[in-house]
């Protein structure tokens, strides 16, 4: 705490946490996370049982309406997210003027901010019917601009959304599907994407989600705010670790290698990538559920060596002493790498494939900013350690 008073009604004090590691930004009521324990809980159901029972449609209305819907209300919510799948022509034009080689991240961060020109009504952010309408189309199209960054990317024609599969199946669809090839994704496949999507749906206040709430506190529109958000999610400390990861394993190649690579890791010449959490001081219950759902996905597709290298850096990180006196556990990024390598998705691709599920929980948070009265336009202090007033030296004089 350093002591500072700028005007009378000020306290007097003012808080230096650098990374906000102990300074709540907001008051929420839909993610919490005990780390000590290892629990995630949306809206009060534990991660577990959500991830076994639903789809991320019903986990998306769920983080953003507070409620699990009936029957009718999910029917409501999927019709009325197949309904705006589809976007512009001249979206579809913009994203192919793109470079042959352009990052599909960096595609969708640019594709959804200049969505904010097709909807200027998205300005309106006082107006909960054009808050429901926005959110609406985010969640339909995020997937689409997301495959046509992919399809770009290859070289392929875009495919259009087909609103008669479901969320997960259209963007395998949009993704792999060639001319009239009737592709159909194999279900085990279909449900393992959306068990994926409703583990990275929301994480609470994590860098790209307080990146949502503070450019939303300037009453900016939500397609800018998710541009800003995707944007902070690219970073390789956030977004790109799963991608690391599966370097990693490459890297090291075998079982027997793992030990030389965990001594080393020890001996603080790298990190275990997929390991360590800021929150979680135990297993990451994602990184649990996600090792199941490896095993599932390789059933289908054949099993990955390099699954056994990530078990065996499993097993020998968790009896080692330097990892288990600093509670270092594999994290969701450990196995999710992986699992989109065996289905067919490009390393470049799997920061999109966070931030596609990610979009109901920024929109959730940003809701729930917009309906808060104690909001206000997020505006931190520093502590200042620049020069004081001085002297101006001209050009000519300066030394
Ligand atoms: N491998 C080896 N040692 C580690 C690791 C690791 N993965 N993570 C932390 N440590 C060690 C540090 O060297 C430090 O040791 P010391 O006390 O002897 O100096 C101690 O554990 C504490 O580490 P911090 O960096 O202070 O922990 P912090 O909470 O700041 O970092 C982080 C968390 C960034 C996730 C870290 O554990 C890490 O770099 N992990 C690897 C990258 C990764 O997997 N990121 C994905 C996170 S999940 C997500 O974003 C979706």
């Amino acid at each position: 705490l350093r002591q500072i008073k700028v005007e009378e009604g000020d306290f007097g004090l003012m808080a230096y946490d650098p990374g906000y590691t102990n300074t709540a930004s907001c008051k929420s009521r839909i993610t919490y996370i005990d780390g000590d324990v290892g629990i995630l809980e949306y809206r009060g159901y534990p991660i577990e049982v959500l991830a076994e029972k639903c789809t991320y449609l019903e986990v998306a209305y769920l983080l953003l309406n507070g409620e699990l819907p009936d029957a009718a209300q999910l029917k409501e919510w999927d019709d009325s997210i197949r309904f705006h799948t589809v976007v512009h022509e001249n979206i579809k034009r913009q994203m192919e003027s793109f470079r042959y080689d352009a990052h599909p991240m960096g595609m969708l961060i640019s594709t959804v901010a200049a969505m904010s020109t097709f909807y200027p009504e998205a300005k309106k952010v006082g107006s909960p019917e054009n808050r429901a309408v926005q959110i609406k189309r985010l969640i339909a199209k995020v997937p689409t601009i997301a495959a046509f960054s992919y399809r770009h990317s290859q070289g392929h024609p875009y495919v259009y959304p087909n609103n008669d599969l479901s969320y997960t199946e259209n963007f395998l669809a949009m993704m792999f599907q060639m001319f009239n090839n009737g592709y159909k994704p194999d279900p085990a496949l279909v449900r393992a994407l959306e068990v994926l999507f409703i583990l990275h749906a929301d994480h609470e206040q994590n860098c790209s989600t307080s990146v949502m709430r503070a450019i939303g506190s300037s009453d900016a529109d939500p397609y800018s705010a998710h541009a800003g958000a995707a944007a902070a999610l690219y970073g390789p400390l956030h977004g790109g670790a799963n991608e690391a990861v599966l370097r990693m394993l490459a890297e090291i190649g075998s079982v027997k290698e793992v030990p030389k690579y965990v001594a080393r890791c020890k001996s603080g010449e790298m990190r275990l990538m997929g390991f360590g959490h800021r929150v979680y001081k135990n297993y990451d219950p994602r990184a649990r559920i996600i090792k199941k759902c490896a095993e599932e996905v390789f059933d289908v597709t054949g099993r990955n060596p390099l699954l056994d290298v990530a078990l065996e850096l499993e097993r020998i990180a968790l009896e080692d002493e330097y990892f288990v006196k600093r509670k270092l556990y594999p994290n969701v990024d450990f196995y999710s790498g992986l699992i989109y390598e065996a289905m067919g998705l490009p390393v470049t691709m799997f920061p999109v494939l966070f931030a596609i599920p990610r979009t109901a929980g920024w929109l959730a948070q940003w809701k729930e900013s917009m309906e808060d009265e104690e909001q206000r336009i997020q505006r931190p202090r520093q502590i200042y350690l620049g020069e004081r007033t001085r002297d101006f030296v001209p050009l000519e004089k300066r030394p």
